[in-house]
């Protein structure tokens, strides 16, 4: 894992609904090396642990990254007041990222709510052979829609409340695609019913898992999880070795 330090200032910003937005950074070296579903540790000042967020969109030629966020407390609500041409601290990339295999095969990418943004860059390497199917609470939560429409990607949305697209959850929308590998993020429930749903089609898929993170690069135990390998159960890292897994090595209970 080869990661950085870095003061990024912030290029862009945008409000995307009441409580998400999304700010690009200039990145440097930072930008070069990120891999889709890697994530960034972001310093926010009077903080003594930086906050986790996962990197959206990787632009290589200009050198910056795309980070989009909700405000969750303290930490994110002060990110969100960031203005451009701010400095951010940056610890990147961090994790392990989607391990993309062919991108020749057919994708559906899986995101629910504040879940979707880390599917973007990994989507786009895809095209047209991508599906996404994100759910969100309601019309006005939907994000990033044009972003992969823009990119080839076909759009399948639920939402919660039926205000737009299918009313219910999004394993309803897998039923009927075609493809050969499922990429996801978002809630512990959608998670586990998108896994239950693998198994049943034997289909390739990659979670990628949310932990409370400390340090960010596998030197303390702040985002310890339980992992099988072999038949063998033992306690992994979510910053280190994830939070991309395979599902069959995720042990769910207590989660
Ligand atoms: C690998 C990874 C990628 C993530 N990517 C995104 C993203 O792209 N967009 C986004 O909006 N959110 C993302 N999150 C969640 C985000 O890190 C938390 O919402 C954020 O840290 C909350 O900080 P706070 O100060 O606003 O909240 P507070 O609740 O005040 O935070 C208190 C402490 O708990 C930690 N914490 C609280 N909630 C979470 C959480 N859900 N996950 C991890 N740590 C948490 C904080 O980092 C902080 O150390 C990601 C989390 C992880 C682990
Ligand atoms: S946050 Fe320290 S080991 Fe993962």
């Amino acid at each position: 894992m080869k990661y950085d330090v870095m003061l990024c200032k912030v290029t862009d910003k945008k409000q995307l609904t009441a409580d998400v937005f999304d700010i690009t950074v200039s990145a440097g070296d930072i930008a070069l090396n990120a891999k889709p579903g890697q994530f960034a540790h972001i310093y926010i000042p009077g903080k003594t642990l930086r906050r986790p967020i996962s990197i959206c969109e990787i632009n290589r030629k200009e050198q910056t990254l795309r980070f989009v966020f909700q405000i969750r407390g303290e930490g994110t609500q002060m990110l969100a007041e960031t203005k451009r041409g701010d400095v951010l601290n940056i610890l990147a990339p961090l994790g392990n990222g989607f391990d993309l295999g062919d991108t020749n095969r057919k994708a559906v990418f899986v995101g629910g709510g504040i879940g979707v943004p880390p599917l973007l860059e990994a989507a786009k390497a895809f095209g047209n052979n991508a599906v996404a199917v994100t759910g969100f609470r309601n019309k006005s939560s939907i994000i990033l829609k044009e972003d992969f429409e823009s990119n080839g990607i076909k759009v399948i949305i639920a939402t919660d409340d039926g205000s737009y697209g299918h009313h219910g959850v999004v394993t309803d929308c897998l039923e009927d695609l075609d493809f050969d590998v499922i990429f996801a993020c978002g809630p512990t429930p959608m998670l586990k019913s998108v896994c239950n749903y693998a198994e049943k089609r034997g289909a390739e898929c990659q979670i990628s898992l949310e932990e409370r993170m400390a340090c960010g690069i596998g030197a303390c135990l702040g985002c310890a999880c339980k992992l099988r390998k072999d038949g063998r159960e033992y306690y992994g890292h979510v910053c280190k070795d994830g939070p991309v897994f395979d599902y069959k090595s995720v042990v769910w209970e207590g989660r």
